[in-house]
Parts: C-alpha cells; sequence; structure tokens
C-alpha cells in the first residue's frame, strides 16, 4: 500500500467519524421534535376535547312491578333506593340518611329504616321517628314504562306521596 493511499484511507476515516458525528446530532434532533410534536398532539387533543363530566343516568330501571309483591320493602344496593309496595300501590323512597347522607338500611326485624351513622330511624314510608335526620326520607319519582317496567328517577324528590298503581 501506497504512502498516498494510507493518506486517502486516514481522509476517508477521518470523515467518516466526522459524519456518524453528524448523523448523531441530526438523530438526536429529530427525535427531539417527535417527542415535543407528539406531546404537543396530546395536550391538543386534550385541550380541543369537551370538557364534560359523564354521569350515570338517574333514572333506574326497576324490573317488572310483580317483582315486589305487595307488603315488601325492597332495598336496590346498586341505586340507592327503597321500592316499598304499600296498601296503596308501590311507591320509591331514597335511601340517603337527610341528616349527613349515610345510606340507611331496612330493618325488618323492626319494621323500619334505620341510619348506621348517628341513630336516625325511619318509618316504611320514610316519616322520621328519631334521631338528628332534620327531614324524613324523600319520595322519589316513579311510573310504568311503555314495557312494563318500573322506573324510578333519583333526581325527582316529590313533595307529595305518589304511587303507582299496578
Ligand atoms: S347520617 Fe343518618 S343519622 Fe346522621
Amino acid at each position: 500500500m501506497s504512502q498516498d493511499s494510507k493518506k486517502e484511507t486516514g481522509e476517508k476515516d477521518a470523515g467518516c467519524v466526522d459524519c456518524g458525528r453528524r448523523q448523531a446530532f441530526v438523530k438526536m434532533g429529530v427525535g427531539s421534535i417527535a417527542v415535543a410534536c407528539t406531546g404537543a398532539a396530546v395536550f391538543g387533543y386534550e385541550f380541543l376535547g369537551p370538557n364534560v363530566l359523564y354521569e350515570p343516568s338517574p333514572i333506574v330501571n326497576a324490573g317488572k312491578p310483580d317483582g315486589f309483591p305487595p307488603g315488601s320493602v325492597t332495598q336496590d344496593q346498586a341505586s340507592l333506593v327503597y321500592i316499598v309496595h304499600g296498601a296503596e300501590g308501590i311507591y320509591a323512597m331514597s335511601a340517603t340518611c337527610t341528616h349527613l347522607g349515610c345510606i340507611t338500611a331496612w330493618k325488618p326485624e323492626l319494621g323500619i329504616v334505620a341510619c348506621p351513622c348517628h341513630g336516625s330511624k325511619f318509618t316504611r314510608d320514610g316519616t322520621k321517628i328519631e334521631g338528628p335526620a332534620p327531614r324524613p326520607l324523600p319520595w322519589l319519582r316513579a311510573w310504568i314504562s311503555d314495557e312494563g317496567d318500573l322506573l324510578i328517577d333519583r333526581s325527582d324528590f316529590l313533595a307529595q306521596k305518589q304511587y303507582v298503581r299496578t
């Protein structure tokens, strides 16, 4: 190998080292831009998207009224309502205590609704018997759908008692 060819090889080697460094900087730049664009796209999507809190519907389908025999008090743990079949018809009542919002429980052995937090007690129609609760348990609007199901609107508190006749 001649001196000239070594010189040429040396120059080529120096050129490749320089070329590798340049390529590394280009790759780091492209990577940084890609990361910045991805972050901007994510934040842009969240900024432009609707700022909405999706909540479940307050209307509950309790099923067929036949499932609530006369004299029964049914507590729906999922929707936190009582479905009571009294002498005058079916009615729905909130299971949330009017004192500080604890969930009450039906006590079949006593025939009352009791709050486990501070001892409020209510009759089966929500009337307060004792305890710190300031108001009776509210009745909720209930009706029979076109399909024959008992529907209850947990957001619609009734001012007067209202029965669903089956
Ligand atoms: S929350 Fe029910 S009695 Fe206090």
